[in-house]
């Protein structure tokens, strides 16, 4: 029986081009293979003999406790998997203590994803996505809205300046239906490709939002040790490792692979996320034994929506938590954050 966690079924039977741009990467995919392949590939060197008396899910961010080490993945556009959209996958994550990172390209207002979820003692995190936005001011805009609405991190993804070259998607010619849109952005103005270059990020435009927001700032998209020390020489507060799940540039290292020089530059400054690929309950415990302090899950979610809105999404996440606390007893571990401590992933 195909795992429900990596189970594509509603979306494969979906309109192509729909199917395309939610389970599709860049290029020939190798990526996207990769990221799933790297983590099955490790060898659990499982401890015995350990007490687990007192073992718990828990994790600490940015000062704060919270039920697992999960969030979902911001992902554009989920009322193209199903109505419920991002308002059913809040609520859905929360119900199981799975964190939600909000992408600014939701298909529904911020505000009232924010507000289905935010007074729930049992959620996990509630974290708001952001590209910069072409004008500065729009920018600020949302930062200023996701404030309001009370999210309590922002996450700029910094590895998608332009587009991928997604060939799933141009095969099949796929285009957002007319009554789908990114209703939080102002309308994109035509940029010509030289506009767009100019204002990928730099680290100026780190500095530049690190001044203009009190919230926790998380960079998305790190691969590369070097990138990492930058980012927290800047005053960043969280990283996120991750090559966008195989849609941005193919054949990039897969972030199982990139995950272990990414900790070591950071050395315990700011905490390392990571994402790509998490399919199994063990995958999860794989990354925290390489020392990441939470994962996001992206594609198993759009899954579950798409075969059963937020029902369908509970499911996913029930079964990966679960999961997840299996593996982490039969490690011989008793929390997230003895994972890294435990030399659970000894060279071959
Ligand atoms: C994404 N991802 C993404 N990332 C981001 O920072 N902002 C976004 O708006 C989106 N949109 C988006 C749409 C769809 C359909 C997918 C599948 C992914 C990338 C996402 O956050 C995450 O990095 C990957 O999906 C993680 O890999 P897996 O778990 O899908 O393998």
């Amino acid at each position: 029986m195909e795992p429900a966690v990596s189970s594509a079924g509603a979306i494969e039977r979906m309109d192509p081009g729909h199917a395309a741009y939610l389970l599709g990467g860049a290029g020939d995919e190798i990526t996207l293979r990769a990221n799933q392949q790297a983590w099955q590939d490790l060898r659990l060197w499982p401890r015995t003999l350990h007490s687990l008396a007192g073992s718990h899910a828990r994790i600490d961010l940015h000062g704060r406790t919270w039920p697992t080490p999960l969030l979902v993945a911001p992902m554009a556009h989920q009322m193209l998997a199903h109505p419920h959209g991002e308002q059913g996958t809040a609520l859905a994550a929360a119900s199981q203590g799975v964190g939600l990172v909000l992408s600014c390209q939701a298909s529904q207002p911020l505000e009232s994803v924010a507000g289905a979820v935010r007074a729930d003692a049992q959620r996990g995190p509630l974290w708001f996505q952001l590209y910069l936005q072409p004008r500065p001011e729009d920018t600020l805009t949302l930062v200023r809205r996701a404030e309001a609405a009370g999210f309590e991190a922002l996450v700029l993804t910094i590895d998608a300046p332009v587009q991928g070259v997604r060939d799933r998607e141009l095969r099949t010619g796929f285009s957002l239906p007319p009554h789908l849109s990114a209703v939080n952005l102002a309308p994109p103005p035509a940029e010509p490709l030289d506009a767009l270059l100019a204002r990928a990020p730099t680290h100026d435009d780190i500095a530049w939002l690190r001044r203009h927001t009190r919230l926790p700032l998380l960079l998305k998209g790190v691969l590369h040790p070097a990138d990492a020390a930058a980012a927290v020489a800047l005053g960043i507060d969280g990283l996120i490792v991750s090559n966008h799940g195989g849609r941005t540039l193919d054949t990039t290292v897969a972030t199982a692979h990139a995950l272990p020089a990414v900790v070591r530059a950071v050395a315990g400054a700011v905490p390392v996320l990571v994402d790509g690929g998490i399919r199994r309950g063990t995958d999860v415990i794989k990354a925290l034994a390489l020392g990441a302090s939470a994962v996001l899950v992206g594609r198993p979610v759009l899954a579950g929506l798409a075969e059963d809105g937020a029902m369908g999404v509970a499911r996913v996440l029930r079964r990966l938590r679960d999961e997840f606390v299996a593996a982490q007893a039969l490690c011989g571990c008793r929390s997230p954050a003895e994972a890294a401590g435990l030399d659970l992933l000894r060279p071959d």
